[in-house]
């Protein structure tokens, strides 16, 4: 038989790229999910220094080279108040990988993984490809993720649930609060947190707090990559952070799928988390000068937006026709559904492009908004 599987066959192509796909030439382009700016010039100039060195030609060690995962280490006691031993840390081909490992190490066929909808498109897929059963949960109107809502949804059959603040695609940021609530649910049903923090530095109001801070057992993982902060989306660099029993369990997974990260990507990242952090503050400054003209223009177009505090998006409600109004105008927004059932009513607005695009694209919106009213 040259079937494929069932769990493969559960899995389609992101509908985000058939939206890119349809759009002319000269559309602009909203639906990015990725930082317009270069990466910082010193974390290119370590990567080829080490290309140069003759340091990347071989395979490195299956966690990552030890400088990385040293600075991993550092930057997580420095920002995220926790201890986190180099060798409890997984250098992966970005948080995308990192999210693959924790799924496929912890999920059997058949158990559940809760996660927030709408949400990033990976956790569904992933935990389908791990034999798991998505379980959806619908988010609070400020589109934030309401621990009780998690707890609620607990079973006897539940293995993971998903946290991820800032999100992707609300940019909504969780409270401490919040934090602490996932940390304690995690703890008192032994069910394990995944925390997604690949936004965590793309912030504009209240603060990032990881539940691994709070929790009082090992049932939290981190989740975390240089490819938001560090406009290093095509490096592919990320990397988990775990105990020692979940690493030796995911190493599993990891040593036979990757063998080890890129190893020039690894000498870039070690750059970017312990050289200047400049680069991080300017183009935060820039995204918040954006989302802000963002957010005044749907104001004024009258579309309720939940205002996002963190990562590039955000999320207006829109009316019945609305997308397709806007991207028959060329403009690039993403419906709210492709991140889940929930997501229907939303679109996706990325603001990871220049201010005049934004403005101009305000417009169109504006006439698409007149022509469904
Ligand atoms: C919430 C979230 N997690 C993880 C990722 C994966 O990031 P990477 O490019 O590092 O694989 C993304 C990318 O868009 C994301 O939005």
């Amino acid at each position: 038989m040259t079937g494929f599987s069932r769990r493969v066959e559960q899995v389609s192509i992101s509908g985000i790229r058939e939206v890119f796909e349809a759009a002319g030439e000269d559309a602009i382009n909203l639906g990015i999910g990725q930082p317009d700016f270069p990466t910082p010039e010193h974390v290119r100039e370590r990567a080829v220094e080490a290309i140069q060195a003759g340091d990347v030609d071989a395979y490195t060690s299956n966690k990552g080279i030890r400088e990385l995962r040293e600075a991993i280490s550092e930057k997580h006691a420095r920002d995220n108040g926790f201890e986190v031993d180099p060798e409890h840390l997984i250098a992966t081909s970005g948080g995308s990988e990192a999210l693959h490992l924790v799924l496929e190490a912890h999920v059997d066929d058949g158990e559940e993984v809760i996660f927030p909808d709408p949400g990033f498109v990976s956790y569904e897929a992933l935990t389908n490809l791990a034999g798991g059963t998505p379980k959806p949960v619908g988010l609070r109107d400020d589109l934030t993720l309401d621990p009780a809502a998690v707890e609620d949804a607990i079973t006897d059959d539940t293995a993971v649930f998903v946290v991820n603040s800032p999100a992707n695609p609300t940019g909504a940021v969780q409270s401490t609060e919040d934090m602490r609530e996932f940390a304690r649910i995690a703890d008192e049903h032994d069910v394990l947190c995944l925390s997604d923090e690949v936004y965590e530095h793309i912030i504009f109001e209240g603060e990032h707090r990881s539940p691994m801070e709070f929790a009082e057992t090992d049932n939290v993982v981190v989740v975390n990559a240089c490819s938001k902060a560090y406009s290093m989306t095509g490096w592919r660099l990320g990397w988990v952070a775990a105990s020692n029993r979940r690493i030796e369990r995911m190493l599993r997974v990891h040593q036979y799928a990757q063998a080890c990260a890129s190893a020039p990507a690894q000498f870039a990242a070690e750059a970017a988390l312990t050289g200047p952090q400049d680069a991080v503050d300017e183009m935060v400054a820039a995204f918040e000068e954006r989302r802000n003209v963002l957010l005044d223009g749907l104001e004024d177009i009258g579309l309720e937006t939940p205002t996002p505090k963190g990562a590039f998006y955000a999320m207006p409600k829109v009316p019945d026709g609305w997308v397709d109004e806007v991207l028959a105008r060329d403009v690039i927004v993403v419906p709210g559904d492709a991140f889940g059932a929930h997501g229907e009513g939303y679109a996706r607005i990325s603001y990871a492009t220049g201010i005049e695009d934004i403005k101009t694209a305000l417009e169109v919106m504006r006439d698409a908004t007149q022509q469904v009213a």
